[in-house]
């Protein structure tokens, strides 16, 4: 059998991968504006990174992560030997510590100085069960901004997202936007036990993981999807009644930027996101319809105490991500489709392969001068030229035969208006030469020429 792709990954076909950069495009341009600069990071980093920025107790740390191994470490671990903790590395799950990572190397973060603002897209990768719209390699676009704790860091960035969203074309009423705050170093500690306590007094209507985490982690039975836990959870101590003065104003200004900003936000006491580095202020949006259970197209928050925890000085930071498989999703529920077609803007047909040469060289300067096209490879008739260039969406086939080469003329036929005229190939090649930078669409030239 002919062998597929990995479980849990999804090839991007062309129309795809075109709409996939459309979409990176789009998130460049409106991000931009808020300030925000590209970084890339690696693929993989040292798992120790992401042990102590996500937690060693979440989900995505402790079973979803996809270790990365050069074949000479497997072969050590293999023969029972051990591998320098350096060498023990893992596929990104998602891009936040990597960023946060790469600011505290790099200093990019200056004691009183603007904060940092960065964007990144790219692969992430996590060993979950695949199902409609959760795979094991998706694609996310994220922001962070390290270095400033205002509560207007938080809303802007919410609101950009949002804007991202109606950018794409995803319908406002369809769109749900969830906020909570976790608290902060202060009040989360005796919340936490809270959380604990009332786990463990209902510890026979909890499944067993559940049981667990009341000793690990005991926020991450709100992230439990099995009915009991959830019936059971809504009655769990709710953080808001927790928050210290500080986490409450900050919480307060936040959702009072959003509503004078005009956005409709639901509270969610039982939002707690799936990694261990949030602090403060947590979202998600989510969309209400035709995604099924995997609703949630982006979400993030604030976490204060990630940099210090990677190694770096402390420094406030918010940001988000996006999954763009989801979105699509998303909007295809919505009616949208996926343009197949690409556009170019010219075929070059050869009635017969006495041409050929001089067809390759035209070809060559059509696109040297910034057009977009081909030609046939496969000496196939010219029919069949003429249906490849429909196929191809080409604005003009210009046919080129041995009557046409002897009287040095290329006969241009406007695939779209079905009108031809005849150029002269030398006029042709010249206006070529000097429209190198294609400042003029095909159309306006071969009109330019058809005029002399
Ligand atoms: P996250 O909620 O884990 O947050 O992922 C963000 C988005 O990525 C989700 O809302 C979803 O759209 C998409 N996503 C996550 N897992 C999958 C999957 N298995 N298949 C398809 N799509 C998926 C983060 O990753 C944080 N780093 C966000 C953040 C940035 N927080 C602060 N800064």
């Amino acid at each position: 059998m002919a062998l597929q792709a990995p479980e849990g990954t999804r090839d991007l076909l062309p129309a795809e991968a075109r709409f996939w950069k459309y979409f990176q495009n789009t998130a460049a341009d409106i991000f931009s504006r808020y300030g925000y600069q590209p970084i890339e990071t690696p693929l993989f980093e040292q798992t120790e990174l992401f042990v102590r920025g996500i937690g060693e107790a979440t989900d995505v740390v402790s079973k979803e992560m996809f270790v990365a191994i050069s074949g000479e470490n497997m072969n050590k671990l293999l023969s029972g030997g051990t591998i320098k903790n350096k060498s023990r590395l893992s596929l990104r799950p998602e891009g936040t510590a990597s960023v946060v990572r790469a600011i505290a190397q790099h200093n990019l973060v200056t004691p009183g100085g603007a904060p940092a603002k960065l964007m990144y897209a790219g692969p992430m990768f996590r060993a979950e069960r695949p199902q409609k719209g959760r795979q094991r390699q998706f694609n996310q676009i994220g922001i962070e901004c390290l270095g400033a704790e205002d509560p207007s860091v938080d809303a802007e960035a919410i609101i950009m997202l949002m804007r991202f969203y109606q950018a794409l074309g995803i319908k406002f009423d369809t769109l749900r936007l969830l906020v909570n705050s976790m608290g902060c170093e202060h009040c989360r500690p005796a919340y936490r036990d809270s959380v604990r306590d009332f786990l463990l007094a209902h510890a026979d209507e909890l499944c067993d993981e559940c049981k667990h985490r009341a000793e690990t982690n005991p926020l991450r039975a709100f992230d439990c999807k099995k009915e009991a836990c959830v019936k059971v959870m809504e009655e769990a101590p709710r953080i808001t009644d927790a928050l210290c003065d500080d986490c409450k104003e900050h919480y307060a200004e936040v959702k009072r930027y959003l509503t004078e900003a005009g956005f409709d936000f639901i509270e969610d006491h039982t939002l707690v996101r799936g990694l261990d580095y949030y602090t403060r202020t947590v979202f998600e949006v989510q969309v209400t319809e035709g995604m099924g259970s995997q609703n949630a197209i982006g979400g993030g928050g604030r976490y204060d105490k990630l940099m210090a925890e990677v190694g770096g000085s402390d420094t406030p930071g918010f940001g988000f991500a996006l999954g763009y498989e989801r979105c699509l999703l998303a909007l295809e529920a919505q009616g949208f489709e996926l343009d197949s077609k690409a556009t170019v803007d010219f075929y070059v047909a050869c009635v017969d392969d006495s041409v050929k040469s001089t067809a390759f060289g035209l070809v060559q300067a059509l696109r040297d001068a910034g057009y977009c096209g081909d030609m046939d490879h496969q000496h196939r008739s010219l029919k069949s030229q003429f249906k490849q260039a429909g196929k191809m969406n080409a604005s003009f086939a210009l046919v080129l035969g041995p009557d046409e080469l002897s009287e040095g003329k290329v006969t241009c036929r406007n695939m779209e208006e079905h009108t031809e005229v005849a150029l002269s190939l030398d006029a042709l090649r010249a206006a070529l030469t000097e429209n190198r930078a294609a400042s003029t669409s095909l159309a306006a030239l071969v009109s330019s020429l058809d005029e002399k």
